[in-house]
C-alpha cells in the first residue's frame, strides 16, 4: 500500500460508514448487489477527491458534506455496473462481476437505483448547481460510454477522439467532484476554477494509466483482467501512441491484428510485442505524467495545507499505482 492511501485510511473508514449508512434500500436485491460490490473493494477515488479539496478550502467536512462526497462514488459503482454488461466483463474488485452473480436485469435496475440515489443525495445539498453538475456528469458518462461502443475495432481511431472519450466517461465524474466541493464551501470562481481542473487532468491521466495496466499488470494485482481492453475492441493511448511511431509495415500488421473480431491468444501476444517495439505504455506514461503536473500546477491556488498536500500526493499516486 502506498504512503498516500495509508494516511488517507482514516478518511476513507469515515466515506466507508457514510456509505454504508446511506445505501437504506428497502428491495433486498438492491441491497445485496451494493453490499457485494462495495465490500468487493473499491480505492474510493471520487469522494476522497471531494473531501480533500473541501477540507483544503478550510471548511469542515460535515456528515453533509460527506454524504454528497458519497453520491459520487454511487454515481461511480453505477457506472462501473452498467459498464461491466456493456463491455461484458467478468471479473470487477478481484470477483466476479456483479450481473454474472445476480444477473444482468438485476445489475442494471441496481445501477440504476444507485443514480436516482445519487440524485436524491444531491437535491438534498439544496444547491442547483451542484445539482447541475450531477445532471451533467450523468449525461457525459453514458455519452463517453456510447463514444466508445461506436469507436469499437477503429484502430485508427486519433488521440482527440480517444481524449474525448475518456473525458467523458472518466475525468468529468472527477471534475465534477472537485467542482461540488468547492460551491459546497462557498469558494469564489477562481478555486472553483482551479479544483475544475485538477480533477479533470488527474481523471484523464487516471483513465491512460487504468490503460496502460490493461497492457502490463496481472489480474491479482489489478483486480481485474488484463488484455480485456483488445477484447472488447478499445482502442486505446498505449495502442495509439505505438501505432503512430511504427514504421508503416509494422503498422499495417498492428492494425490488422487489433482489427479482427477475435483475437487469439497469439495474436494478443504478438500485438503486445507490437506495442512494447512502439514504445507505446512509455509514451502514455509519459503523457499521464505531464497531465498530474498540471493537476498539481491548479492545486497552487489553493494555499498550503495538510489537505493540498495529500491532494498532491495522490496525483503521484496516480501515476505510480499498480491497481
Ligand atoms: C475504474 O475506476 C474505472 C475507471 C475509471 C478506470 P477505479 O479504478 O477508480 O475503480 P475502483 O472504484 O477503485 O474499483
Ligand atoms: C471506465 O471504463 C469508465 C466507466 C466505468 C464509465 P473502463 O471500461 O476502461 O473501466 P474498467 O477497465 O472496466 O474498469
Ligand atoms: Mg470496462
Ligand atoms: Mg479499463
Amino acid at each position: 500500500m502506498s504512503d498516500i492511501i495509508k494516511v488517507l485510511a482514516p478518511l476513507i473508514e469515515q466515506i466507508n460508514k457514510t456509505l454504508a449508512e446511506l445505501i437504506d434500500s428497502d428491495a433486498e436485491i438492491v441491497a445485496r448487489i451494493s453490499d457485494y460490490s462495495f465490500m468487493g473493494g473499491g480505492k474510493r477515488l471520487r469522494p476522497l477527491l471531494f473531501c480533500l479539496i473541501t477540507s483544503a478550502l478550510g471548511h469542515p467536512l460535515t456528515p453533509s458534506n460527506l454524504a454528497t462526497g458519497v453520491a459520487f462514488e454511487f454515481l461511480h459503482l453505477a457506472s462501473l455496473l452498467h459498464d461491466d454488461i456493456v463491455d461484458l466483463a467478468e471479473i470487477r474488485r478481484g470477483r466476479a462481476a456483479a450481473h454474472l452473480t445476480f444477473g444482468v436485469p438485476e445489475t442494471v435496475l441496481a445501477g440504476d437505483y444507485l443514480l436516482s440515489k445519487a440524485a436524491a443525495l444531491g437535491a438534498d445539498t439544496d444547491n442547483i448547481d451542484c445539482v447541475k453538475i450531477m445532471a451533467r456528469v450523468v449525461r457525459s458518462l453514458a455519452l463517453g460510454e456510447l463514444m466508445q461502443l461506436s469507436a469499437r475495432r477503429r484502430v485508427n481511431l486519433s488521440e482527440i477522439e480517444y481524449f474525448r472519450i475518456i473525458y467523458r466517461k472518466t475525468a468529468a465524474l472527477m471534475e465534477g467532484a472537485a467542482q461540488s466541493a468547492t460551491i459546497l464551501a462557498g469558494a469564489g470562481e477562481r478555486l472553483a476554477a482551479g479544483a475544475r481542473c485538477y480533477g479533470r487532468q488527474l481523471g484523464l491521466a487516471f483513465q491512460i494509466v487504468d490503460d496502460i495496466l490493461d497492457y502490463q499488470s496481472d489480474q491479482q494485482t489489478f483486480g481485474k483482467p488484463v488484455g480485456h481492453d483488445l477484447d472488447e475492441g478499445k482502442i486505446t493511448l498505449p495502442f495509439i501512441r505505438a501505432r503512430d511511431s511504427l514504421n508503416p509495415a509494422r503498422r499495417a500488421r498492428l492494425c490488422a491484428l487489433a482489427g479482427e473480431d477475435k483475437i487469439s491468444h497469439q495474436n494478443h501476444e504478438e500485438i503486445a510485442a507490437l506495442v512494447a517495439e512502439g514504445n507505446g505504455t512509455n509514451l502514455a506514461r509519459r503523457t499521464a505524467t505531464e497531465l498530474t503536473q498540471k493537476a498539481r500546477i491548479a492545486l497552487n491556488l489553493f494555499p498550503p495545507s495538510i489537505a493540498r498536500k495529500q491532494l498532491t500526493d495522490l496525483t503521484l499516486h496516480t501515476v505510480n499505482r499498480s491497481n
